[in-house]
């Protein structure tokens, strides 16, 4: 007999399938950025953190914003990349910890756009992007993205979903909420 309505918490522990994926349970983790990550690079601390989760039984596990490989697309140095030899390193043994654990585990890509203010760092001197070049308030921050700029993010969140099926990810999500770079374009 179904347990959905007459049994709630049972329902919470019903697997379900999302293309080749099936996750064990409704238990997801919700994308949370750390800025732990000296230099884009996910540590060991960062692998023992996301392994804990699925030592403790989370079905699935959605990385905090990870950014694609684009001068403009972090805010942070210490936000993770999915570029870059170190970077790509650390990942891998995020990814290892967390089957280690019996987990599943997908990369969110992510850009901020014009979130970005001119001279956040890792990359200073590198102007925001976005598709009007407006902030959220619609203040004027930059030019508007022109179509060569938009094939070059297109392109880099490529990149990272490929990185990312290669370092064996169950699949990546694409920020496209909070007033970032795709959010923007919405
Ligand atoms: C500290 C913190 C960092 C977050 N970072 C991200 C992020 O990197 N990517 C994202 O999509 N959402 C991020 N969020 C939003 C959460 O994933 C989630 O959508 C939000 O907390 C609402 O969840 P709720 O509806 O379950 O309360 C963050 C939230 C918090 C509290």
């Amino acid at each position: 007999m179904p347990t959905s309505t007459a049994d709630p918490i049972a329902a919470l522990f019903r697997p379900f399938t999302i293309g080749r994926l099936t996750v064990p349970n409704r238990i997801v983790m919700a994308p949370m950025t750390r800025t732990h990550s000296p230099d884009g690079v996910p540590g060991r601390d960062v692998a023992a953190y996301y392994a804990r989760r699925a030592e403790h039984g989370a079905g699935l596990i959605i990385t905090e914003g990870t950014v694609v490989d684009c001068p403009a697309s972090a805010n942070s140095p210490a936000v993770p990349r999915i570029f870059g030899a170190a970077p790509l390193a650390g990942w891998a043994r995020v990814v290892d910890a967390v089957r280690s654990a019996g987990g599943r585990i997908v990369l969110q890509l992510w850009h901020v756009g014009t979130d970005r203010k001119p001279g956040d760092l890792p990359n200073p001197s590198v102007p925001p992007v976005g598709p009007s070049g407006l902030s959220s308030s619609g203040e004027p921050v930059t030019a508007p993205m022109t179509q060569a700029q938009i094939d070059d993010v297109i392109a880099a969140f490529a990149r990272g979903a490929a990185e990312a099926e290669r370092l064996g990810f169950d699949g990546v999500e694409l920020h496209g909420a909070h007033g970032y770079l795709i959010d923007q374009f919405f």
